[in-house]
């Protein structure tokens, strides 16, 4: 397994290009499959998901072909197939994100339950229990979820918990369903809105997309259509961070600020002087040392769980004592053990982290768990005195395109070896 080594204490500088958003493309490529005809979806970040999701509709027989400028055609006719299998989907849960296209548009589906991650159990019963209302009949044996229904019907839905997948799957659904229907305690995530855009370019008569209520009237079909994926927030707020905790001044360009505005406050309170424009930010800590800053996750807008780690890492130098709630997952505070190994002080108590800020942290050999934990490792890596190897990185590269060739060219000083 390769491993990345870095070398502590550049302050970073520069420009860095943001990608596509790993979590807009998945339901976006999945969607491709309500089409009558190809879809191009451009801005494609070069992800291992990416690739994950390019075997599973390759698997069912859907033709895809990766053009120039980070594109990708999706051509769901020549589908012959409508099975997403367990070694698949144990590597990517989003995999599940293919169940309520092929039941909207094919009537069938065998998916394989994903299965829990590091981060918590992640079950899917409210993508289930909405596609049962709708008029899906659903068994779930020997691990996979048996789903078949004639045409779905149109359904007033209150999902039980705000799940940003969930909602995707059935916005798929009902986007072809008879019918009106309408999602309550809908997720507001800026990839939620994408989708919809892109269903509505499609032909997909959508409202309400990025409040809790999502109202969609079923229509017969959905043509093909070209559609650029929004620039992923949590890569520019993983950047962002990483130039707060180095103490540089770092500019991520091709990005949008208003996707993360919670994220830019945090920093701002955090010492840090943020600039924006309608498609970059830029962070200036140069010579300062981060303050300590409290936060507590929920979903969009509040505070991203998918920052989380980041900002732990960054507490772990600042100045003072932080609390930490995590109130979307149930286990994703994994990367503290791993922080810990390179002298963070940090107290757990069920939810909450206490994070009392350090004079430095010191490197060591250490390893990735989560996609999100990997970041905040690498972060800590940057500022640690010495050098730290992270293990596991298949982890960081699920959702980073390029990380190691980005820092670096803001002055960082890493690079990866094969194990
Ligand atoms: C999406 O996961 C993202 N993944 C995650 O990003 C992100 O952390 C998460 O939303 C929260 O923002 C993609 O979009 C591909 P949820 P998802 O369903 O949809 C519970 C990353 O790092 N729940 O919003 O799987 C669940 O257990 C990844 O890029 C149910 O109880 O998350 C969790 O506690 C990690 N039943 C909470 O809801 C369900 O049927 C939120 O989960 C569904 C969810």
């Amino acid at each position: 397994m390769n491993k990345l080594i870095i070398e502590g204490g550049v302050p970073l500088a520069g420009d860095v290009r943001v990608s596509g958003a790993k979590n807009a493309v998945l339901p976006i490529m999945a969607a491709a499959l309500l089409a009558d005809s190809p879809v191009t979806v451009e801005n494609v970040p070069h992800l291992h998901d990416v690739t994950t999701t390019m075997e599973l509709l390759g698997g069912m027989g859907v033709s895809l072909m990766v053009g120039d400028k980070m594109s990708i055609e999706v051509d769901p006719g020549t589908i012959d197939a409508y099975r997403a299998p367990y070694e698949l989907v144990k590597t990517m849960r989003a995999s599940i994100l293919v169940l309520g296209p092929l039941l909207a548009r094919h009537g069938r589906a065998e998916v394989s339950l994903p299965g829990g991650c590091a981060i918590g159990t992640r079950p899917v019963d409210v993508h289930l229990q909405g596609l049962e209302a709708m008029g899906a009949e659903i068994e779930v044996r020997e691990g996979y979820i048996h789903a078949r229904c004639s045409r779905l019907k149109g359904r007033r839905i209150v999902m039980d918990v705000v799940t940003v997948t969930g909602t995707e799957n059935l916005m798929m659904a009902a986007a072809l369903a008879e019918g009106t229907s309408v999602l309550e305690n809908a997720a507001r995530e800026p990839e939620v809105v994408d989708l919809a855009r892109f269903l509505r370019a499609m032909g997909a008569e959508i409202e309400g997309e990025g409040t809790d209520t999502i109202v969609i009237h079923g229509v017969p079909h959905l043509s093909g259509t070209r559609y650029r994926v929004l620039p992923d927030r949590i890569e520019t707020g993983t950047f962002l961070t990483a130039a707060a905790m180095t103490g540089g001044r770092v500019k991520t360009l091709a990005t949008d600020p208003e996707l993360l505005e919670s994220v830019l406050l945090k920093l701002e309170q955090a010492g840090a002087r943020v600039n924006t424009g309608a498609d970059w930010i830029e962070l200036d800590m140069r010579d300062r040392r981060p303050k300590a800053i409290d936060l507590r996750t929920a979903p969009y807008p509040a505070f991203p769980t998918d920052m989380q780690a980041q900002f732990m890492a960054l507490n772990c130098v600042a100045e003072g004592t932080a609390h930490i709630i995590e109130t979307v997952f149930e286990n994703r505070f994994m990367h503290v053990q791993e922080l810990m190994r390179m002298g963070a002080d940090i107290q757990l108590e069920g939810h909450t982290a206490m994070v009392r800020g350090v004079d430095h942290l010191t490197g060591a050999p250490v390893m990735a768990t989560d996609l999100r934990a990997s970041a905040s490792l690498i972060l800590a890596g940057l500022v640690a005195r010495g050098e730290t190897r992270v293990d596991r990185i298949y982890h960081i590269d699920r959702g980073y395109e390029g990380i190691e060739e980005k820092l670096a060219r803001l002055g960082a000083r890493i690079r990866r070896i094969p194990a």
